[in-house]
């Protein structure tokens, strides 16, 4: 196949995505330089517009709240692997930050007096754990939605540059240097080669690489794959959240909040299971102890009918507050179940919802390339594609939008200011080549079929490395996703055009997960611990003696080496987590 044409463009800063993080990082950094988006989807399509529940902060606004309540309750959600200096900045900010939204115009919800509303959400308590707080500070069940949609207005006033439907390839890197990116354009198949000062990396997750999952197609982590193919590590690979509350067998999520306002999970024999395990904060117990406890339930009997599902039942609530405060979920549970949540309780199972860990950075959203802390000049990342590490081993429901609204500003201000003071970095002699190389590969005319091997990998994911894990089945995993990497080598596709080729796209996509599933389950058979969302069956304590540590994966070739690094602990010391 002939080469691709090139076009060029030059850039102070590249923001890689349109999310939350990618669209407050463009926004901040467009205050100082000239910036562009660089999106594989129109920006309000991206998939922050699928967080219902809420923002956490300690507002205090209905009660008594502090951000130090609010640290201690991130820190001991994520199984004490969080970093505290990160979680400590994550969580004073927050406050500022949704004030800073609500000026911006955002639409949250109002007290009668009309200060903004919170709600109680999975593992927010007060005075350190006493009982549920309510810190969520919500736009009905369309939070995300309506963040997306501020920043990006934001973004557009304040002149922001962008690209849409552009799939990222490749990064130039050299000498601990980042010298831009290169995408192709989906609408034409052309390469676009974007010189930069910096770039920074807002991608989001890699849910799609398990068949029940919340994430949307687009999540395919090409913002973790693309790095660790250029010699970045990734980090906490082994901690994949999975959402206590997905609908049955399709995995579309039902919002924690429908918790916070009352909902009630119950077993086949009707009981309040989640009393048994978490005695005092009961359905609002962290999602890792709640995932667990439904998968629990389902082995041994209990769930409904004897199926492997359980029942969130909302019928206590006021038909008021599910129309006015969750009329999304209850839009998607009439659609797609043909059930009124009002009266009838919603078939649930846990479902792939988020990835603790990413590509590692500092606290400036600075790409960290070692054990060591080596920072990649004029790399960043934010959001969920990144590992700060704010949410540890399991991440507590709200966080995901505090980190994205915090940690994209500030690596979108610390970007801006080293585009300021930094000359561009010489780009390669042929920037695009090895995009050229990868693309006239996979048209190159094989025989497997990419459809396939997704299917297969979802699969082999969900078996063996989902809720529960053991050694056994994690290897299992590792030798069918080599067969699996092997067999993509020989893709065949039917479409070798050029213009909107979304074969070729997802191709692409599927070359990311593969390599994110290798991450992933290689990190999860070497930590032999249970921490929060890895829980290893034939390891099921914690073990801080040997595992207090991060985890790091590194790809050369066709090898993975892994490496650990210490955790930053400042106040909170690792302790038993009852809840
Ligand atoms: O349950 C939810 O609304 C999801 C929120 C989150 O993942 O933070």
């Amino acid at each position: 196949m002939s080469a691709r044409p090139v076009v060029r463009h030059q850039y102070d800063a590249v923001i890689v995505g349109a999310g939350g993080a990618g669209l407050m990082a463009a926004l901040q950094a467009s205050r100082r330089c000239r910036v562009a988006v660089v999106s594989k989807l129109y920006p309000t399509r991206s998939h922050t517009g699928t967080a219902q529940g809420g923002i956490g902060a300690a507002l205090g606004n209905l009660e008594p709240d502090s951000w130090e309540w609010h640290m201690f309750d991130t820190v001991k959600g994520g199984d004490y692997l969080a970093d505290q200096d990160a979680v400590e900045f994550m969580c004073q900010e927050a406050i500022k930050v949704v004030y800073d939204l609500e000026h911006m115009g955002l639409p949250f919800n109002r007290t009668p007096e009309g200060k903004i509303d919170q709600r109680r959400f999975g593992g927010h308590t007060r005075e350190f754990g006493k009982a549920p707080v309510r810190r969520s500070c919500y736009a009905a069940d369309r939070t995300g939605h309506m963040i997306l949609l501020t920043l990006y207005q934001q973004c557009i006033k304040q002149g922001v540059e962008f690209f849409d439907e552009f799939h990222l390839l490749d990064l130039l890197l050299r000498d601990n240097r980042c010298s831009g990116a290169v995408a192709f354009r989906l609408a034409t198949g052309e390469l676009h080669v974007f010189h930069a000062k910096a770039v920074l990396l807002a991608t989001g997750g890699f849910g799609r690489m398990y068949k029940v999952t919340s994430n949307a197609h687009t999540l395919t982590g090409d913002g973790c794959a693309v790095p660790l193919r250029r010699g970045v590590p990734l980090q906490d690979m082994e901690f994949f959240q999975f959402h206590p509350t997905g609908i049955y067998k399709l995995g579309i999520l039902i919002t924690e909040g429908a918790r916070g306002e009352g909902g009630i999970l119950r077993n086949g024999r009707g009981e309040r299971f989640m009393e048994r395990y978490a005695p005092t904060l009961k359905d609002l117990a962290p999602r890792d102890m709640v995932s667990r406890a439904i998968y629990r339930e389902i082995q041994e009997g209990r769930g409904i009918g004897g199926k492997d599902y359980v029942h969130l039942d909302l019928t206590a609530l006021e038909r008021a507050v599910i129309e006015e405060k969750l009329p999304d979920i209850a839009d998607f549970v009439r659609t797609y179940l043909g059930i009124d949540p009002v009266k009838e309780p919603v078939p649930i199972q846990p479902t792939a919802h988020y990835a603790m860990g990413g590509v590692p950075t500092n606290l400036d959203a600075q790409v960290v390339a070692d054990a060591r802390g080596t920072t990649v000049a004029g790399l960043y990342a934010a959001g969920e594609c990144a590992c700060v590490s704010v949410h540890g081993a399991n991440r507590l429901g709200t966080n995901s939008l505090v980190d994205i609204v915090v940690f994209g500003a500030r690596g979108g201000r610390h970007l801006a200011e080293q585009a300021a003071s930094l000359d561009f970095a010489p780009l390669p002699s042929e920037p695009e080549e090895r995009a050229q190389e990868e693309l006239a590969r996979l048209c190159g005319g094989g025989a497997e079929s990419a459809a396939q091997i997704r299917q297969e990998l979802q699969q082999l994911m969900m078996d063996h490395v989902s809720v529960y894990r053991v050694e056994a089945g994690l290897q299992r995993a590792i030798g069918a996703i080599a067969s699996l990497r092997e067999r993509y080598r020989r893709l065949g596709l039917q479409d070798r055009g050029l213009r909107f080729n979304t074969e070729l796209q997802e191709a692409l996509e599927l070359g990311c997960l593969l390599d994110l599933a290798w991450a992933t389950a290689a990190a999860a058979l070497a930590r032999r611990e249970s921490r929060g969302a890895h829980s290893r069956e034939d390891h099921p304590k914690r073990d801080d003696a040997n595992w207090l540590r991060h985890s790091l994966v590194f790809l050369s070739g066709d090898a993975l080496t892994l490496d650990t690094k210490p955790v930053t602990i400042t106040r909170f010391q690792p302790k038993e987590r009852v809840y």
